[in-house]
């Protein structure tokens, strides 16, 4: 879960990260997805939009429905062939950086690269990857931040009621 206080922290280390880490990533100004989890270190992508902007929350749902995750996981994020997006429960975690490697890599390499699942769905599957021979390809890692975003805000509001 995001608190406001992680939120400030995280928008510090990615200033931090435009100055060192992801010099690579800033070269080209929306690169890949795939470009820019090779470009950087785990846990060191932060997501560049504000998680409590209900308009890039609503772009990023627009994302969603157009790249189509809601064939896997309801329109709403509710579920269905694959698991639920809008509960508390977090198969790999719930850290932006793991979520935008996670459907960037599809979930058989992400465990290749070092992640176990940590909690369990209903759906116990992988997730194929966007990025290369997956169903839909996203070009732009500042589309995927947006729907990132989406599902973060999901979140929130589950938090505040
Ligand atoms: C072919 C079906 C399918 C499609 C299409 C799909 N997903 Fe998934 N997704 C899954 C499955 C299955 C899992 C569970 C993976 C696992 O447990 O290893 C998953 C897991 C996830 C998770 C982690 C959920 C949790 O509870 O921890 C996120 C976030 C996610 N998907 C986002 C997306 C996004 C965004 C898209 C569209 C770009 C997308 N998915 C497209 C099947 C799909």
């Amino acid at each position: 879960m995001m608190s406001k206080n992680l939120s400030t922290i995280t928008t510090l280390l990615f200033s931090a990260g435009l100055l060192g880490l992801s010099a690579t990533a800033i070269a080209n100004e929306d690169p890949t997805p795939l470009e820019l989890v090779t470009a950087n270190p785990q846990g060191t992508l932060v997501n560049p939009f504000d998680p409590t902007d209900p308009e890039i929350a609503k772009e990023g749902h627009q994302i969603f429905m157009e790249t189509g995750c809601n064939g896997c996981h309801g329109g709403t994020g509710g579920g269905g062939m694959g698991p639920p997006l809008s509960n508390q429960r977090w198969v790999y975690g719930d850290e932006p950086d793991t979520l935008f490697r996670l459907v960037t890599l599809g979930t058989q390499t992400l465990q290749e690269n070092g992640y176990s699942r940590i909690a369990s769905e209903k759906v116990k599957a992988p997730m194929p990857p966007q990025a290369s021979g997956g169903i839909v390809i996203i070009e732009s890692s500042e589309r995927l931040w947006k729907i990132i975003t989406w599902i973060q805000s999901l979140h929130q509001e589950k938090d505040n009621g």
